[in-house]
């Protein structure tokens, strides 16, 4: 064995996933997104108030512990509680939120921090990946402010993975719906191998 070759028998540690969802209609993929990444990584789940109104509880993996903005108060009491979005974010090696609203896209370029969510991004370690896939109607995403947005929280240094054009779920035909669940996942996966931040 070469000085250089690594002796340890230690299983590699699987990537720490963070993913979450906001309230586009996407959230219904929210399952099968989960999915995709618990078979490679360690994955818990953020969700907000209103993509529970799309996601269907039954298609998460077992495994995913799912927070919701009840967590963050139900968990804290007294100085000396761990405090949620702060104990999320240092467990987290990277955050996916998929799919992105437009209301949370505000949220995060505006700086506002009103749920588990946002708080999770307000309070977030730049030095660890932000990656976000919006799901919006076509006029949202059109909108100026969606362009003033995103180009805000690139500044930020959160990467995007742009939505895709088809016919939506509110029956106009352009872009505006999430990509892939499978394309997410592989887009994450190649960042951190390329990054080295996990094992390949
Ligand atoms: C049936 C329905 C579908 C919606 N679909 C979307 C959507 O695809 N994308 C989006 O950005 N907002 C959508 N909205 C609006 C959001 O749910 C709303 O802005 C909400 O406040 C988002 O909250 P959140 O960002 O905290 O999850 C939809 C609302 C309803 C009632």
């Amino acid at each position: 064995m070469m000085a250089s070759e690594d002796k340890s028998f230690a299983a590699p540690k699987k990537p720490r996933i963070l993913l979450a969802a906001s309230g586009s209609v996407a959230a219904m993929k929210f399952g099968n997104l989960c999915n995709c990444f618990s078979e490679w990584g360690e994955v818990r789940a953020v969700v907000t108030k209103s993509s529970l109104h799309f996601i269907d509880r039954t298609t998460l993996p077992k495994s995913v512990v799912v927070y919701s903005d009840d967590d963050e108060w139900s968990s804290w009491k007294r100085i000396g509680d761990s405090v949620l979005h702060i104990e999320l974010r240092r467990w987290a090696d990277i955050l996916i939120i998929a799919p992105l609203s437009a209301n949370t896209l505000a949220k995060i370029a505006g700086g506002l921090c009103d749920n588990l969510l946002t708080c999770i991004v307000r309070a977030w370690d730049y030095s660890k990946p932000i990656f976000v896939a919006p799901a919006m109607n076509t006029l949202m995403w059109n909108n100026p402010f969606t362009e003033r947005h995103l180009l805000t929280i690139d500044e930020l240094g959160i990467s995007l993975i742009p939505p895709v054009s088809k016919r939506l779920a509110c029956g106009d035909i352009g872009n505006g719906a999430m990509a892939e669940p499978s394309l997410i996942f592989s887009t994450v996966r190649l960042y951190m191998e390329q990054s080295k931040l996990v094992s390949q």
